[in-house]
């Protein structure tokens, strides 16, 4: 691959493909700062230094989401982290976008907006289609060099990913770190202890399927709304409240899959036996289902189930938190497996933006913690041996 120690950026523009999706306060739509920003300003900072002319690409969030937000709040957190301004542009491909790339002077940075704002920044079956999309045709006579610095959208064959394939690509210091840390892992020890929770089950769901078929992964410890997903395929209710965020969310329609991994793979998915719900604001505990408010975090029989499982483990994979840990009474799951993952003689690798915040939040003491990757469902898709179209590019790069 073809890092930032290869090239001359002096006076050149230079586009750098971040990974600034955070955590966002549900209720305030505060973005909320993450070792992402820290990863990423390194290499915007270098880039910086060496005279290039900046601009950073990101998306915060899917289309439909709460958390679907312009990057306006991101380019103040950013600029602290990088330690010179970042100013935030609001259009990403327009004649603002293009306006202020040709003003930009060596050494300067600017934050383009959230690509997704495009409805063609989604996934394609090839880098030729992306080529195609709208934020290449319009931003590729302004680019010289291309850095891919995300590692953790790597798996996304989209067009701010890997659209600009045609220009010379660079690894940025995120990326190449991410690359030479995942080569020293790629024959982990057994027994390999996978914890899937987070937010997101359309991806957990085919991810653990594509780990067990190709048997990388002994047990499956699913919580989160991945958890809820597993329980409600397991026991045909969860309540009111959770089964009405699972169809909201479109997580349903994933039930006849949840369903198939439990019939193919018993005694190695794991689904949460207990449960925390939210009722009159308090946490409140059930091993009974359906619950009376919203489920929020996986019970306590289960956290120190789960911990059991992972004292005995040879490598744990973590991707994703097992509830709201960002309130207190919700927390206990994921500070449970998070102390026994710092307690266990396993090498442990952690990935996904919410379980690096909770990392942050819960961990002691992080050497404990084998390698942390900024990334998520990418590091899953990386370890369970899947090409990932970003990475794909880096290593194939040429200097053109
Ligand atoms: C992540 O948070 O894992 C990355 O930013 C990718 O986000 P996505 O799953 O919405 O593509």
């Amino acid at each position: 691959m073809i890092t930032l120690d290869d090239l001359d950026f002096n006076g050149k523009a230079v586009f750098a493909r971040a990974d600034l999706n955070c955590p966002v306060d549900k209720t305030t739509l505060k973005v909320q700062d993450s070792p992402r920003m820290a990863g990423h300003a390194k290499t915007v900072r270098e880039l910086s230094d060496k005279g290039a002319k900046v601009v950073v690409l990101a998306h915060q969030g899917r289309k439909g989401d709460y958390d679907f937000l312009p990057l306006a709040q991101h380019a103040v957190i950013f600029q602290k982290h990088v330690g010179r301004q970042v100013k935030f542009v609001p259009d990403v491909c327009g004649s603002v976008a293009k306006n202020a790339i040709k003003s930009l002077k060596p050494g300067e940075i600017i934050l383009l907006d959230n690509v997704r704002n495009l409805d063609d920044e989604k996934n394609y079956k090839t880098i030729a289609e992306c080529e195609n999309a709208t934020i290449v045709k319009e931003l590729s006579p302004l680019c010289d060099i291309f850095v891919l610095d995300a590692f953790s959208v790597s798996h996304r064959p989209q067009p701010s990913v890997v659209g600009f394939a045609a220009k010379t690509i660079v690894a940025g210091r995120e990326m190449q770190a991410e690359l030479e840390a995942l080569a020293r892992v790629s024959n982990p020890k057994r027994p390999l202890v996978f914890v899937m929770g987070g937010t997101k089950p359309e991806d957990s769901v085919g991810i653990l399927n594509d780990f067990l078929e190709k048997g990388k992964a002994d047990f499956a410890l699913t919580c989160g709304v991945f958890g809820n997903l597993m329980a409600y395929a397991k026991y045909g209710k969860l309540g009111a409240e959770s089964e009405k965020f699972l169809a909201e969310t479109n997580a349903i329609g994933h039930l006849p899959k949840a369903k198939e991994l439990l019939s193919k793979y018993p005694g190695k998915v794991m689904v949460p036996g207990d449960f925390a719900y939210e009722l009159g604001g308090k946490r409140k505990e059930s091993s009974v289902l359906p619950c009376d408010g919203a489920i929020m975090d996986i019970g306590a029989k289960t956290a120190g189930a789960y911990a059991e499982i992972i004292s005995g483990a040879g490598t744990v994979v973590i991707n994703g938190p097992a509830g709201v840990y960002e309130k207190d009474e919700f927390a206990l799951g994921t500070k449970t497996i998070l102390g026994a993952i710092e307690n266990s003689k396993a090498y442990s690798l952690a990935g996904g933006g919410h379980t690096v915040s909770a990392i942050a939040k819960f961990v002691h003491d992080r050497k404990k913690i084998g390698y942390i990757s900024l990334a998520g469902k990418a590091l899953i898709a990386y370890l369970s041996g899947e090409e990932l179209p970003g990475v794909k590019i880096v290593m194939d790069a040429r200097i053109q």
